[in-house]
Formats: structure tokens, sequence, C-alpha cells
């Protein structure tokens, strides 16, 4: 067994601001921004997935979808998680993995399988970000054992730099932490 990464500074300080969130859904939500091709920024809510090693956490999304073309052509990209319990926002600086393409489909099909039924279902429904079609099926469910769909995506993001804001003090705490310097933390005025 390989021994696991020692985790960054703000890793438990992420962990303890998302307990302050109790069992609420929001600890797990987050914005993530990219850049469309004409270079005008775009940003959407996602749930967090997981992390994967100490440095690099996954989302779920849809293939035909925007953002997998806007981040395959810049993969650059920002990640905002705000706990509001901890009065905190945690901003992550990284970038869009490219995962070998044996180990992508075992990730996909690990993450397909941890689905619950409904969470499952939104790959089953039509195009998003196209016209609404009251024609089309809008699935409830999809049941385990269902088919990888093509269009289910993970994204990989590996983080290089993260920022803290606290607003429970006076005065407030800003602190940042890079990779290329050993994530060692960084005081900031806020
Ligand atoms: C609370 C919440 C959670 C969401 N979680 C996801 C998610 O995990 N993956 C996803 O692709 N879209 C998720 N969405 C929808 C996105 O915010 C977005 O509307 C959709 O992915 C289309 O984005 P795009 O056109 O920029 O690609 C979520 C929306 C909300 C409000």
């Amino acid at each position: 067994m390989p021994t696991p990464e020692p985790l960054p500074p703000w890793r438990p300080l992420l962990r303890s601001a998302r307990e302050r969130e109790g069992r609420s859904p929001q600890a797990r939500w987050l914005q993530l921004a990219s850049a469309a091709a004409d270079g005008t920024p775009r940003v959407r809510t996602l749930v967090f997935r997981g992390w994967s090693g100490s440095t690099a956490l996954d989302l779920l999304t849809d293939g035909r979808s925007a953002k997998p073309t806007e981040l395959a052509r810049q993969p650059a990209t920002e990640l905002c998680w705000l706990l509001p319990r901890a009065r905190s926002q945690f901003r992550l600086r990284g970038s869009l993995l490219t995962l070998p393409p044996e180990l992508e489909r075992r990730e996909r099909e690990r993450h397909w399988q941890m689905l619950s039924p409904g969470g499952r279902a939104l790959w089953g429904w039509p195009p998003p970000g196209e016209p609404f079609d009251r024609e089309a099926a809008f699935p409830e469910q999809l049941p385990d054992g269902s088919p990888l769909p093509a269009h289910f995506l993970l994204l990989r993001i590996a983080l290089a730099q993260v920022e803290l804001l606290e607003l429970t003090g006076h005065p407030h705490r800003r602190r940042r932490w890079r990779e290329q310097t050993g994530w060692q933390e960084e005081p900031l005025n806020p």
C-alpha cells in the first residue's frame, strides 16, 4: 500500500468549515468558473463529489453541457466554496486534469455506481441548455445497473492555490496557500 500523501494545512480547515454546516446539502455546493470561447466568464454551481488524493477534487457533469468544452479549451479554473455557518469563503484555483483513458473509465464507473437512482436520472434527460421539449422523457430515476452514458463526465480538478477568507472575528482573516511554496500559510490583509 502506498503511504498516503500528507494533507495540506487548508484541508482540515475546509473540513471543519464543512462540518459546521451539519447535514445540509449546501455543504457540498461550490461554484465553478470557466471561460467561454469568446473569452467571457461563466460560473455555475456543482456538487462536490469527493477528494482524489490530497489536492484534487472530483465533480460530475453532463458532456453535452457547455462547461466540459470550455474547460477543455482553457483548463484553468477557480472554484468558490462558501460555507455560511463558518462565515468562510474558500477560493480554490487549479486546472482540469486529463486522466489516462483506463483510469478515467474506471473512475467514471465508480462515481456512476455510487449515485442514487434519483441522482443518476439527470443523465437520462435530454441535452441540457437546448430548447425545452415537452414531448421528451425526463426520468425520475435510473436504476442501479443502468449502463454508463457516454455523456457522464468526471471533472477532476487539481488544485494549486487555496485562499480562505473568514469573517468570524475582527479584523477578518485572510490566508493563502500555494503548492509552489509547499502549501506554506501566507497571511494576507482581508
Ligand atoms: C445546487 C445545484 C447543484 C448542481 N450540481 C451540479 C452538478 O453536480 N453537476 C452539473 O453538471 N451541474 C450541476 N448543477 C447545474 C449547473 O449549475 C448548471 O446549471 C448546468 O451544469 C449547466 O451548466 P453549463 O451550461 O454552464 O455547462 C447544479 C445546480 C444547482 C443549483
